[in-house]
């Protein structure tokens, strides 16, 4: 290596109780052209009051270095409504910006490049959503927050996939449509007796997993334990030795510290589990999100430094829509 400027010897100087935490899954040489972006990145925040809320699919760097809260879709609604921040930065994707939106209102809502979005979300509209409930009259809709705020404004209520099935019983009713994951409603279908009528959208990430992978995933890797999102094909879910949403795949491996372990998920999350669980193994099949992979250090110090892209939802959509998801919050 030659000889470091003054300015990143000082980063480096700055960062090094974060990278104790991240350099079993870091190399040095990576680490040293991350940390004057991290370092800056920490700065911004105290400035400008912001705080990042990280979605368990961003990369290490970002993840452990500058996100002051992680998590899954759920844990990430969650904490966007206590926020105390003036600013609050998604390092995600669009519709977990906008449910951050609808959940705190007051604050600055920015996310660093508009165009992390999400093919579940992308696989339907608010139109669809009427045209449905035109066809189903009097079945209630249970949207998962993958979608637009526009779609959510059409529902009665959100789930995620930490809390599909609950949401989906605590309505009561013997029928619902599911929207817009096929796969997730068919898993929840199996595991609950109400009907559920779904949509046909997919998330093409986990859609391209197959039980084939996991027979291979077993022969190559003997003991290995596999954990598969409920976003996958039910073949795959039933397959799996345990399903459940990136928190609820997190919190397996740190309770039973499986010697070997392969998550059937965007693969990122298994770097980020692998730096706080070195005594477990972890076979890497590398399935990424381009939308998730959007965002960046670079893109966050910029969206810090300039205050872009800001989110803003339309009064009249973002009442109706909180109110979908404010009543999923609302189940226990
Ligand atoms: P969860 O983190 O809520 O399980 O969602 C997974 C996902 O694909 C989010 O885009
Ligand atoms: Fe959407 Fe799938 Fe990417 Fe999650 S992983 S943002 S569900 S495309």
């Amino acid at each position: 290596m030659g000889v470091l400027d003054l300015k990143t010897t000082k980063a480096l100087q700055n960062t090094a109780s974060i990278y104790e935490r991240v350099k079993s899954v870091i190399p040095p040489m990576e680490w040293t052209a991350f940390a004057e972006d991290i370092d800056a990145i920490n700065q911004l925040k105290q400035q400008k009051n912001a705080i990042i809320l990280a979605h368990n699919y961003q990369t290490p760097e970002i993840f452990h270095g500058v996100a002051d809260i992680q998590g899954d879709s759920l844990a990430l609604a969650r904490e966007a409504v206590n926020a105390k921040a003036d600013v609050i930065l998604m390092a995600g994707v669009h519709f977990m910006a906008e449910t951050a939106k609808l959940l705190n209102p007051k604050a600055k809502v920015i996310i660093p490049d508009t165009k992390a979005g999400c093919s579940l979300a992308e696989s339907i509209t608010a139109d669809d959503v009427k045209l449905l409930r035109k066809t189903y009259p009097g079945v209630p809709i249970v949207t998962y927050v993958n979608t637009s705020a526009a779609v959510k404004a059409e529902s009665d209520i959100c789930c995620t996939s930490g809390n599909a099935k609950k949401v989906v019983e605590s309505l009561g009713v013997p029928e619902v449509i599911m929207l817009p994951d096929e796969y997730l409603a068919q898993n929840v279908a199996k595991e609950t007796s109400v009907k559920i009528i779904a949509w046909k959208g997919h998330c093409e990430v986990h859609e391209r997993f197959t039980a084939n992978d996991i027979e291979l995933f077993r022969k190559q890797n003997p003991g290995v334990i596999v954990l598969a999102h409920p976003e996958c094909p039910p073949e795959v879910v039933e397959a799996a030795d345990f399903a459940g949403s990136t928190a609820h795949m997190i919190d397996w491996v740190g309770e039973h510290k499986p010697k070997r372990v392969v998550l059937l998920t965007e693969c990122s999350m298994s770097d980020n589990v692998a730096a706080s669980n070195p005594a477990t193994e972890f076979v890497r099949p590398c399935q990424l999100c381009p939308h998730m992979k959007r965002i960046t250090l670079g893109n966050i110090r910029h969206a810090l430094e300039t205050m872009t892209h800001e989110v803003s939802i339309p009064a009249e959509v973002a009442d109706r829509a909180r109110r979908a998801v404010e009543r999923m919050l609302a189940v226990k």
